[in-house]
């Protein structure tokens, strides 16, 4: 069903854009990493609905988005190693989590109670104009239903959600193809809850050390998708690692290995022949999308090495393979 406008990506199309998420209505804009789909922060009643139109559990946190860090800095506190990511990354995909400052224009709802605040600057054209027309923070989940593959198209999310929201600025396809990379914050300590966009090595390099583990934070905290073990689930079987192709199945390929009885498949994609991952983050959700609009009954996916955007491609590879709740 598609009952959404679609926005052109022009002044007026930004405007109107803006315009109505200022009103407290729902609008999907491109970001360098996928699609977001928009609502005021500070609006208790547009955060509500946006919860409802994704169907998202609403203890499930929503990252805040601006367009620089000064903003940022007043929605939360900033100790020396946030402040270092941020001048290096921002804008960019990753998403800091820091304490929350209050009142700071982004509603409970949006933070789900918590007393942190995830927080990002997006690096794209539309995203950083859409962000100064609202003026004000923009929450902005990725623009598809709850467990489903995240869009890195404007179709893409007028598929999943045309009928459930007010707009989408129409971007082309989003670059990067995987959501931002999360780091939890605190004083001197830095962990990543959610491998994304920067590779870890990137993140580890301005830190200077290792990145902690989610797991220290597990007991405290609502997990990024983390906990959520199924996600990104297209509803093909989705079987991870695989070297043989099985009956009905298509291939989901990287690089130049060839799984045993790759003639069977009953469709064939590679992420990237080359094997780069960084490319082959860019092609994931669209094959994950297409070999599922095919009606395939299992995706046979080959392995995919860490490295790189590898991390965050075999993570989300490994939610999309979960079971079913
Ligand atoms: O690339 C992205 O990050 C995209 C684009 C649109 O910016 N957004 C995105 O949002 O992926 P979403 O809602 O799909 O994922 C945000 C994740 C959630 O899993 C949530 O649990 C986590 O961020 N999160 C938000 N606030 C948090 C907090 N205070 N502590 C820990 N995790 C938090
Ligand atoms: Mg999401």
């Amino acid at each position: 069903m598609e009952c959404a406008e679609r926005l052109p990506a022009t002044a007026e199309g930004i405007a109107r854009a803006a315009g109505l998420i200022r009103g407290g209505g729902l609008v999907a804009f491109p970001t360098e990493t996928v699609y977001g789909l928009g609502a005021d922060a500070g609006d208790a009643r547009a955060v509500a609905a946006l919860y409802a139109a994704k169907g998202r559990p609403s203890f499930n946190p929503l990252i805040a988005h601006v367009p620089s860090i000064e903003a940022a800095e007043r929605l939360g506190r900033f100790g020396p190693a946030a402040r270092a990511l941020a001048e290096r990354f921002w804008p960019g995909p990753l998403t800091l989590v820091v304490p929350r400052r209050t009142p700071d224009g982004v509603c409970d709802l949006a933070t789900a109670g918590l007393d942190t605040v995830a927080l990002r600057v997006p690096a794209h054209r539309l995203a950083l104009a859409l962000l100064e027309g609202v003026g004000r923070p923009v929450v902005a989940p990725s623009a598809n239903r709850s467990g489903h593959v995240s869009p890195t198209t404007a179709s893409h999310v007028l598929d999943d959600l045309g009928g459930r929201i007010a707009a989408v600025l129409d971007g082309d396809a989003t670059p990067i193809g995987v959501e931002s990379s999360i780091v939890l914050v605190e004083g001197d300590a830095a962990a990543l809850l959610r491998p994304g966009g920067l590779a870890r090595a990137e993140l580890e390099i301005v830190l200077g050390r290792r990145l902690g583990e989610v797991n220290d934070r597990e007991a405290e905290r609502p997990q990024s998708p983390g906990l959520l073990a199924s996600h990104y689930a297209p509803s093909a079987r989705v079987r991870l690692s695989a070297t043989e192709i099985r009956a009905g199945e298509a291939a989901l390929l990287f690089g130049g290995f060839a799984p045993a009885g790759l003639e069977r498949a009953v469709a064939t994609v590679n992420l990237s022949p080359a094997g780069d991952t960084q490319e082959a983050a860019a092609a994931l959700f669209g094959a994950l999308r297409r070999l599922d609009a095919l009606g395939v009954a299992g995706i046979a996916v080959a392995p995919i090495p860490d490295d790189g955007l590898g991390e965050a491609i075999n993570d989300r590879l490994r939610r999309a393979a979960a079971p079913r709740p």
